[in-house]
């Protein structure tokens, strides 16, 4: 079961150099003009609070085991809901994030194979509530493109970090995780095809009609 609060809480995901960063900015200001009425607050992760920051630094150059990894992502997690997210979603906010737990299964799980299993753990206990739902976003932006492309990509941008150096194989599998969890929520999900040009793209989400 899917926590329902007043807020409405959106997340952009996909594979490193997918060009998914691109377009936040652009959408929140398209939200907020359709609803001068609504507070959009922008986060990210890993990262959102000062703590969450420092574990994004940590996380995305320190070499760690596997399972400390997932740790710290949701740990991070953790405190990003508590402070930020779930404040926010009650006071009926529209809160964008620049990824979610999606990207913990999908770099974590398929990327690095850990069990999802754990992962599921993880995802209750850091994502429960009293009520026993789960908080997740209520829309999901999923840009997807064959690791190649995004490779190219990436590659004419910037100095890669941590995960930005992994191999070909390694994008694959998280692009196939992230696959997997689009096709198993259908509703949450909206799949953006990112080999399309920006501007193609940007006419797919501003003709997008979001009840809030
Ligand atoms: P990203 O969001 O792509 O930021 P930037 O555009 O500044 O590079 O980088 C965050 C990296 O962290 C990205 O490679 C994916 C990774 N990540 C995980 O592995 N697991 C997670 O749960 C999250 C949130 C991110």
């Amino acid at each position: 079961m899917t926590t329902l609060l007043p807020g409405y809480f959106i997340s952009f995901e996909g594979i490193d150099g997918a060009g998914k960063s691109t377009h936040i900015d652009s959408f929140a200001k398209l939200l907020k003009e359709r609803h001068p009425d609504r507070d959009v607050v922008m986060t990210r992760e890993p990262g959102g609070t000062q703590l969450g920051e420092q574990l994004r630094a940590l996380l995305l150059d320190a070499p760690m085991n596997i399972e400390t990894e997932a740790l710290l992502m949701f740990a991070a997690r953790r405190e990003h809901i508590a402070q930020v997210i779930e404040p926010a979603l009650m006071s009926g906010k529209i809160v964008i994030s620049d990824r979610f737990t999606d990207a913990s299964f999908a770099y974590q799980g398929g990327g690095r194979g850990l069990s999802l299993e754990r992962l599921n753990d993880l995802e209750c206990w850091v994502q429960g509530r009293p009520d026993g739902s789960l908080l997740q976003p209520n829309l999901t932006f999923l840009f997807d493109l064959p690791g190649s492309v995004a490779e190219a990509r990436r590659s004419r941008v910037r100095a890669p970090d941590k995960f930005e150096k992994m191999d070909l194989d390694f994008f694959e599998k998280v692009r196939q995780e992230y696959l997997r969890r689009a096709k198993a929520d259908p509703r949450r999900f909206y799949l953006v095809d990112a080999t399309r040009t920006t501007d193609v793209i940007w006419n797919d989400l501003e003709s997008l009609e979001i009840k809030l």
